[in-house]
């Protein structure tokens, strides 16, 4: 065995040796001898795997994570390297293979499965059992979808351990999908208010209500109410005020958060164990702990700036994003790798909930991470995130980054993703960054483009010129006429947004209280002005590939000219934002 295993490593050396020189065929040949000395034998599924993502083959890769996975199912990384790769895919005929990988990494503990959400939603869509549940459900008129699934011989698909442990570690992202579970947690209530006649029966409503309503919390209830629905869960929040019963509780949990609740304390206590514990604790226990958090966070920096404090109030409303889990990069960026290196400092300016500074403390455990926020909700949701994850090395302070000049600390690293454009003066703030950053120290920086969001400009205008408000009526309201409202081609950009379903982050997306955007060309100019060389966009491989196609003379993707050029041609490039490390020299 252990000749074996040392026969397969060298076999791996040879790949990699091979790899390096430009061989990549050859190299693919000796992974595969390797595998096939010793089929437990992982790095050399991982190796093989690298090579065809770096190719841009993603079906190929992701057969060498299956297959390392049926080699040694309880592998975390091969987990954590399939969910990588099989990120942002969408696929329109079942893969049990898949399906299998993605239901049994639900087990995992701690595990961001965000980036599964489109290839778990498209394997459920086409599911045989699962597809003709979800197709009736999700037809555009409503009459027909629920005489469509009362035809349906069987619903048991609606069990789907796949489909209900998804609810709860995926937040969906899909117009078809939202209408299917608005759907679903209708029937769900209304079987809830026909007694004997129950559709699905007590247990299984019970059980697939508890997923709804975790699903549903992370929306923080986007989902339209018609009025008669409201009514009905209006009538179910007075009975389980009074005599709280397990499946009133789950259904009721898809219409309003548990903590508030009248006997919230009550039904923590009831059914902190059991079959409700997971969405008790999400909807009371983790809310009542935020909020008591929420009263220990220092002030760093007093909030005095009138646009900061508009801002501050937005995110006191709607702290932004809830996360689950961290992000678990199998890898550490080229331009963060020094990080690993000795203690060092780095500072997260504008947090929000603490994803960044959470996954940077959990990359880089010598370093000490002190990040900052305007929002107090923000910065509890951070803190109960980082004692989550047993993260020590991160702190949180209340503070405006235009007060932080007067801090005594310097950082070997800053990161401030989607936070300059949201101040009155964003250059402003990034000069105080710049001050407190070190010499030879590096800064990565997430700013809206002006030529991705087109689609938000349009939205923008047509939410100020029918005066939508940034309340949870005036969002749902706007979410509904979006389509007579945009151009086509917008409306699509739009739905194809995750932030676009859930309310608090929609409101970010849409109808924020101050929102600048930039162009490339005045992040070159503000980087020279600042003394700050670009070192280069955090981009996906595909925009990767298709740029260095395009300009063979910039190997490293430092040109701004060209991603000038390159976002033109393809505009929607930096939709999410535009992401650049940059350093002080
Ligand atoms: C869109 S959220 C981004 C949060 C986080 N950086 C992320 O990427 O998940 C913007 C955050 O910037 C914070 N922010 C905006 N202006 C700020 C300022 N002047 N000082 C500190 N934080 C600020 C807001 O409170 C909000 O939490």
């Amino acid at each position: 065995m252990e000749k074996e295993a040392k026969k397969a490593a060298s076999l791996l050396e040879e790949g990699r040796s091979l790899l390096s020189a430009g061989g990549w065929d050859k190299a693919l040949e000796k992974f595969d001898a390797a595998i096939a000395d010793d089929p437990g034998f992982l790095p050399a599924y991982y190796a093989a795997s690298d090579v065809y993502n770096s190719l841009g083959y993603k079906p190929h890769a992701l057969n060498y994570l299956v297959r390392a996975f049926e080699a040694k199912p309880a592998a975390r990384e091969t987990i954590v390297k399939f969910i990588e790769t099989v990120s942002g895919l969408s696929f329109r005929v079942p893969v049990p293979s898949y399906r299998k990988v993605i239901a049994e990494s639900f087990s995992f503990d701690n595990v961001d499965f965000q980036p599964v959400e489109s290839a778990w939603r498209s394997i459920l869509q086409n599911d045989r059992a699962f597809g003709p549940v979800y197709r009736a459900l999700a037809h555009p008129d409503e009459d027909r979808a629920r005489a469509q699934f009362d035809a349906l011989p069987s619903k048991n698909a609606l069990l789907d351990p796949m489909f209900l442990e998804g609810l709860c570690r995926i937040r969906l992202a899909d117009s078809g999908f939202e209408l299917f579970l608005s759907r679903l947690r209708c029937l769900l209530l209304e079987d809830e208010t026909r007694g004997e006649t129950h559709t699905l029966g007590d247990e299984p409503r019970t059980r697939i209500a508890q997923a709804l309503g975790q699903a549903c919390f992370y929306t923080d209830y986007l989902f339209d109410v018609s009025g008669r629905e409201q009514a009905l869960a209006d009538a179910l929040r007075a009975k389980v005020e009074k005599a709280p019963a397990a499946p009133d509780v789950a259904v009721l949990s898809c219409y309003v958060p548990l903590h508030e609740l009248a006997n919230a304390g009550t039904l923590l206590t009831k059914f902190g164990k059991g079959e409700l514990a997971a969405l008790v604790k999400l909807q009371i226990a983790d809310v009542r702990e935020r909020h008591a958090l929420a009263e220990d966070i220092p002030v760093l920096t007093e909030v005095e700036d009138p646009v900061s404090r508009k801002v501050r109030a937005q995110y006191e409303e709607s702290p932004y994003p809830k996360w689950l889990a961290l992000s678990h990069r199998g890898h550490v960026e080229a331009r963060e790798g020094f990080l690993l290196d000795g203690a060092p400092k780095i500072l997260v300016a504008g947090c929000g909930t603490g994803r960044e500074a959470c996954d940077l403390a959990a990359a880089f455990p010598n370093a000490e991470v002190l990040a900052v926020d305007l929002s107090v909700a923000s910065l509890a949701y951070a803190t109960h995130r980082a004692k989550k994850f047993g993260l020590t090395n991160v702190r949180f302070a209340q503070a405006d980054i235009l007060g932080l000049g007067a801090l005594d600390e310097r950082f070997d690293f800053i990161a401030a993703s989607g936070v300059l454009h949201h101040m009155d003066a964003p250059l402003k703030g990034w000069e105080v960054l710049t001050s407190l950053l070190k010499e030879g120290g590096r800064m990565r920086i997430g700013l809206y483009s002006e030529h991705a969001r087109r689609f938000v400009v349009e939205a923008r205008k047509a939410i100020a010129a029918r005066d939508y408000k940034p309340d949870s009526e005036g969002i749902r309201r706007f979410r509904h006429d979006a389509p007579k409202h945009l151009k086509k081609k917008h409306y699509k950009t739009l739905v194809e947004a995750r932030d676009y379903y859930s309310l608090p982050e929609c409101r970010d997306l849409l109808f924020h209280e101050q929102e600048h955007r930039f162009t490339i060309p005045q992040i070159r100019q503000a980087l020279q002005t600042r003394g700050l060389t670009f070192e280069g966009f955090q981009v996906g491989g595909a925009t990767a590939r298709k740029y260095r196609k395009k300009f063979r003379k910039d190997p490293a993707m430092t040109e701004l000219d060209n991603w000038a050029k390159f976002e033109k041609k393809n505009p929607q490039t930096f939709v999410a934002m535009y992401q650049f490390w940059c350093k002080k020299s």
